[in-house]
């Protein structure tokens, strides 16, 4: 073959470009998926399957404790992934340490159930969802993932996102309570609080969204029951808070303890394969719950480790937490061609990606930082970000002639009961145990009022009796201290650990004499002011009839006796309103505002012979959602729409004007609910479809406008369809599920 000399010199230039080009990609910084596959490359099949298992560090656990005494010969060994409950920086270190003893280094994930904060504890995610304040509950996510970020942990167990519908369950504390569109409003607070600029920035922690799925819908609020449910409830009314967590970029979920229809969550691959990583397209990895996947063998879905592995992994569920059913079995599943390799190294890789997001490979150390975590957990924004959320978390529930705010000049206070003085209590079920940090710091109720009081009041103390138990020998004492006082706070309720997991009850009335002490104390005709700490709704209606005035306070967290005292004295007017309906009592449950008409509904408490009622009692609850009072009262008035009609592809307005009727000034979370007259399938009484939270200074009016499309008024038909049906809708503005104060109608047109 002959070449010209021009030809060579083309075919010179062309060499020289492509090596050029060869160059410049090896000098580009691999992508993490590049990255990923090159350690994959590298991986034995038992390093792989070590990724994809997690355990407890000895000495903490949060579920049924498991020891191995050659944890760290197994991190070496590069079978660990992930721990859990790993607390502080210098225990971060020293378990990163032994991992980069491993052959190939691969950094370990320290995962932890940082649910309502770290060091700082803000009140009970229940609570803070009564805020109805996503900027304040989005802060207060973000303190906890630089307080916890500092201390090493990189990824929370955090949000839960389950509908909580029954307080039997004790689990309803850790979630935002019984509606689905304000669930789903928190659950993406949540997540961005969590997550921040995003993963890789060292003051953020990886969500996990949990539990997956339909959790909250235990059998009789029983923990870790069954669900029976239809796939129209699961997609109305249990996945949205997921999608919006998923949507807002949580990096995790977590599977649930409990069998949905028949097959155990963790192996449900309906949920975890079809839904979550199929239909939404979900591209980070799923965790089990702790143990939950070897729990599959009590539940008669499989029957030996092997079988639970095999179940699990083929479902989608890519982190053993606890169970060790994929270390003990994975491997030979793969080998005995079970489980496809393709299987496992999806799992592996889904982990992997995240170890790299969160620049784990470049630093393995790059959380756990003494002097951040020094600074972090002493700095005071975060203790005022805590006091702000926590006196937004507290309902005032009744407040009969004003007797709210006390005035600053009242001479003697009495402050009566088994919780005033108590520390850890306020803390709330999910606290964590730091080491070395003392609890002291921690503001009880006592300390919070004893701060107001200076040297203008007298405060008195009284037990008057314990939490649980018949003991009523302290009512004396307490009823002598009450009588010289001019006014009695009480405080009763429940122990913090009375509502979380493992805690569901069956009688829901304030434990103990404590009511008994309370009606003593009422009996004194002295004012009394009710407190009552709890995690859950409880039944007290003799209690809600006769004190004159009652604040819900939760579990308020490390802020709870500055925020109760703010409330108690005017510094701060209550805005928050209940997520959850209260019943009257435990027969009532569960019952939620939104539920569906029936052919024979009760129009009232006069109406209910051949009604969908009780004959033995009200139709309506104690407390309605959304229900919770101010120290001002709000006006609503002049409701008007754009349109009185809507197209697919237009909007329209609704404003209203709201208005500060009060001395006091304050914010209202003005509510607006919808109804669709008639579905193809039957929709909701009513519906939660938006709010704002406004700041009124007293005569002061704002006007708010809602925006109505097609998206507010859509829902899933009976193929799980998203759809909007055309038809005549009722548009319902007001002060709770039950306080509508203006309504108008619209059409949607085709
Ligand atoms: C709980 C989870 C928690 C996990 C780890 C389980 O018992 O159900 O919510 O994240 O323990 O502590």
């Amino acid at each position: 073959m002959n070449i010209s000399i021009p030809q060579f010199r083309t075919s010179l230039h062309l060499f020289a470009g492509v090596l050029f080009l060869l160059t410049f990609v090896a000098a580009q910084p691999k992508s993490i998926a590049q990255r990923v596959d090159s350690l994959m490359r590298l991986m034995t099949l038992d390093e792989k399957i070590g990724q994809l298992n997690q355990y407890t560090d000895d000495g903490a656990a949060t579920g049924p404790v498991t020891l191995d005494k050659d944890k760290p010969q197994q991190v070496k060994q590069g079978k660990l992934g992930s721990i859990l409950n790993v607390l502080g920086s210098e225990r971060t270190r020293s378990w990163q340490k032994v991992a980069m003893q491993s052959r190939l280094k691969i950094p370990l994930l320290f995962g932890q159930d940082v649910v309502h904060g770290y060091k700082t504890t803000f009140p009970i995610p229940l609570a803070e969802a009564c805020s109805w304040d996503m900027d304040a509950i989005e802060h207060a996510a973000r303190v906890a993932a630089v307080e916890a970020s500092a201390g090493g942990i990189h990824w929370t167990f955090a949000p839960m996102v389950d509908i909580g519908r029954d307080p039997r369950w004790g689990r309803v504390m850790e979630g935002a309570g019984e509606d689905t569109y304000l669930g789903s409003r928190i659950a993406a607070a949540r997540v961005k609080g969590f997550q921040g600029k995003g993963l890789g920035s060292t003051d953020a922690v990886m969500a996990c969204v949990k539990h997956f799925a339909a959790y909250g819908a235990a059998v009789g609020g029983r923990d870790y029951n069954s669900v029976d449910m239809s796939e129209r409830m699961l997609w109305e009314t249990y996945l949205p808070p997921f999608k919006a967590a998923l949507d807002a970029g949580a990096g995790t979920f977590m599977n649930s303890f409990n069998d949905l229809n028949g097959i155990p969550a963790t192996g449900n691959a309906y949920l975890m394969r079809d839904i979550l990583k199929g239909r939404w397209n979900f591209q980070g990895f799923v965790v089990s719950d702790w143990g939950s996947v070897g729990e599959m063998m009590n539940h008669g879905s499989v029957k030996d480790p092997a079988d639970a592995a095999r179940s699990a992994i083929m479902a989608g569920c890519d982190m053993d937490m606890e169970s060790r059913c994929y270390t003990s079995s994975l491997a030979k599943l793969v080998t005995d061609g079970i489980v496809p390799m393709t299987v496992v190294d999806d799992a592996v890789r889904r982990i992997l990606t995240k170890k790299f997001e969160l620049g784990l490979f470049d630093d393995p150390f790059r959380f756990c930082d003494p002097k951040r975590e020094a600074k972090a957990l002493n700095d005071p924004a975060h203790t005022a970000a805590a006091r702000d959320v926590a006196r937004k978390s507290i309902v005032l529930l009744k407040n009969e002639k004003n007797l709210l705010p006390l005035s600053k000049t009242t001479k003697t206070i009495a402050f009566i009961g088994p919780l005033v003085k108590e520390v850890k209590q306020n803390k709330g079920f999910w606290d964590v145990e730091l080491p070395g940090v003392d609890s002291n710091f921690i503001v009880t109720q006592w300390e919070g009022v004893q701060e107001k009081a200076g040297k203008n009041f007298a405060l008195l103390y009284a037990k008057g009796c314990e939490i649980e138990g018949n003991d009523r020998s302290g009512f004396a004492e307490a009823v002598s201290v009450a009588m010289k006082a001019d006014v009695v706070i009480l405080s009763i309720g429940e122990r913090r650990d009375m509502s979380g997991e493992a805690k569901s009850r069956s009688d829901l009335s304030i434990p103990g004499v404590q009511v008994e002490l309370a009606m003593e104390l009422l009996k004194t005709g002295k004012p009394v002011v009710v407190l009552i700490n709890a995690g859950r709704p409880l039944v007290f209606n003799e209690l809600a009839d006769k004190a004159p005035a009652i604040l819900y306070t939760w579990w308020l967290g490390s802020e709870a006796g500055n925020a109760i005292s703010d409330v108690l004295f005017g510094d701060y007017n209550p805005s928050a309103k209940l997520v959850m309906t209260f019943p009257l009592s435990v027969g009532q449950i569960p019952i939620y505002y939104n539920h569906y008409n029936t052919g024979r509904p009760a129009t009232g408490d006069n109406d209910r012979h051949y009604r969908s009622a009780y004959t033995d009692l009200s139709i309506y609850p104690r407390y309605e959602f959304g229900y919770g009072l101010g120290y001002s009262p709000f006006t609503y008035s002049g409701l008007k729409l754009s349109s009185g009609s809507l197209t697919r592809s237009g909007s329209i307005q609704a404003t209203v004007t709201v208005t500060n009727a009060g001395k006091y000034a304050g914010e209202e979370v003005v509510q607006l609910y919808l109804r669709d007259l008639v579905g193809s399938i039957i929709r909701p009484m009513k519906e939660l479809k938006d709010f704002r939270k406004i700041t009124l200074a007293p005569g002061e009016s704002k006007s708010i406008t809602f925006t109505i499309d097609k998206e507010t008024v859509s829902f899933y038909d009976p193929q799980i369809r998203w759809v909007a049906e055309a038809g005549e809708f009722e548009l319902m503005v007001g002060a709770s599920s039950r306080d509508i104060r203006l309504k108008e109608r619209f059409r949607l047109t085709d």
